[in-house]
């Protein structure tokens, strides 16, 4: 097997000029043409047979942020991408690349001309959804989780699974084992309509949840295991890269 020596440490501080550079892309998405269109590169990429060794390779520009595990940050600056469903990091990266999502830090690296056209798409998404999860997630207070497993019963079973699993047919993201502070900040958005590209029954569905509700419902999730055939060891480094 190929590795790939590791080169991400510069990228980040690139990040950082790029973002400042960019101004914050202004475009709206039109709610009536839902949150799921897909279309375009989405469509595409969700054909293509996946080839791992790109994969790997494209992963590469990945790693400055998400880690090359995969496991992102405890603190939620960047999520776990590791375990994610293929389907759900297949729409997200196409939402992100068409402005569908705001994430200007991410947005340079994320391009064509970064990464590549659809299969570049369909390789990486591979690759990400095969590694194993982070043992260890950022998690909350552990104060209300008695609410937080009640709400989240009552408010998040049908679509996100009994586990926090996800659907992955329906782009449903697995959300067991996220960084809390990640969900914190994803859930928000979604509940005051910032993230654009959001399934509206759940903007309804979570329309009336309080900060407290929401901190709750997210600890609760955040401490949700993932199969033990899915998650990491601690301590695991990527083999793939050296
Ligand atoms: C410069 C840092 C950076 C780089 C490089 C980067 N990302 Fe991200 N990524 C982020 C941040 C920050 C977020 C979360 C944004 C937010 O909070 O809305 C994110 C979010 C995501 C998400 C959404 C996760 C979810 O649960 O919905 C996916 C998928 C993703 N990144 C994939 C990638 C892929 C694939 C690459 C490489 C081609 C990449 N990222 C490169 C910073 C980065
Ligand atoms: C009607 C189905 C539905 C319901 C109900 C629902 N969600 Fe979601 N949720 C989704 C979909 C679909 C997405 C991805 C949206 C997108 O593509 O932007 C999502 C995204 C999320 C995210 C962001 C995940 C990420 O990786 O960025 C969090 C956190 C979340 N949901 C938590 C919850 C919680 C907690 C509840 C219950 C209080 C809930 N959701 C109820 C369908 C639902």
């Amino acid at each position: 097997m190929k590795t790939i020596t590791k080169i991400a440490a510069i990228v980040p501080a690139l990040a950082v000029a790029v973002s400042l550079m960019m101004t914050s892309p202004v475009l709206a998405q039109d709610p009536a043409k839902g949150w799921n269109q897909g279309g375009g590169e989405q469509d595409e990429a969700l054909t293509l047979k996946p080839n791992r060794e790109n994969g790997i390779e494209v992963y590469e520009v990945c790693a400055a942020c998400h880690l090359y595990e995969g496991w992102g940050q405890p603190d939620g600056t960047f999520p776990q991408l590791a375990g994610q469903h293929k389907n759900v990091i297949i729409k997200q990266l196409a939402d992100i690349r068409a402005l569908n999502r705001d994430n200007p830090t991410m947005y340079p690296f994320a391009l064509p001309a970064s990464i590549g056209g659809a299969q570049s798409i369909a390789d990486v998404a591979d690759y990400i959804a095969t590694l194993p999860m982070n043992p260890e997630p950022g998690r909350g207070p552990g104060t209300d989780l008695a609410l937080g497993e009640k709400l989240y019963k009552d408010n998040c079973v049908r679509c996100h699974g009994a586990q926090g699993e996800g659907i992955a047919e329906k782009y449903y993201p697995r959300i067991q084992g996220q960084h809390y502070n990640y969900l914190l900040r994803q859930f928000e958005w979604i509940r005051d309509g910032k993230r654009r590209n959001a399934n509206p029954d759940m903007v309804k569905q979570i329309q009336g949840f309080s900060d407290k509700d929401m901190a709750a419902v997210l600890d609760f999730v955040s401490r949700q295991q993932p199969p033990a055939d899915m998650v990491g060891t601690v301590g695991w480094e990527n083999p793939d890269y050296d």
